[in-house]
């Protein structure tokens, strides 16, 4: 990875947007990926601005790598005040925003980002999203493990995205 690229992401983790749980989101993407394991949350809020529904907000928790992190951290930016169907059409480096181009061994870190909205935001996952974020007591953790180990009962899906082409 370059330095420039290190750097942009130091400055991001140095201030992450939009990380944590959203207990009244509207739709709920969660991805993982099977090679590295990380994992990838996201919330999504919707408003409604002039009678289109757009994304008024969206958080994220994650753990692991600080690509994806970066990466969630600027894509949750992003997509506020776009519907559904263009925050879909932008594709992993429009979601990378100001880091700029990825390095190859990185770029599923964006992958699992756009997974994660995919997960939110696709039609069919929004009618399984699960609600469970809202029914979970508010003293336990918020951490994206916690949450997940409390929801297994609840059926919630969890997408692995596809290995990598090596
Ligand atoms: Fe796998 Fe970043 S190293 S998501």
């Amino acid at each position: 990875m370059n330095a420039d690229l290190e750097k942009k992401i130091r400055e991001a983790l140095a201030n992450p947007k939009n990380l944590g749980e959203m207990p009244d989101a509207d739709s709920i993407g969660t991805v993982g990926n099977s090679d590295c394991g990380e994992m990838l949350r996201l919330w999504v809020k919707f408003k409604d601005d002039k009678g289109k529904r757009v994304i008024d907000k969206a958080t994220f928790q994650s753990f692991g790598c600080e690509t994806a992190i970066a990466v969630a951290s600027m894509a949750t930016e992003l997509i506020k005040g776009k519907t559904a169907e263009e925050a879909l059409a932008m594709k992993t480096e429009d979601l990378s925003g100001g880091l700029g181009p990825l390095p190859p061994m990185k770029i599923h870190c964006a992958e699992l980002v756009e997974g994660a909205l995919r997960s939110a935001l696709d039609p069919v996952n929004q009618t399984a999203a699960p609600a469970p974020v809202a029914t979970a007591p508010a003293t336990t953790g918020t951490n994206l493990i916690d949450s997940l180990s409390q929801e297994k009962k609840s059926g919630v899906k969890i997408t692995f995205l596809p290995p990598a082409a090596k």
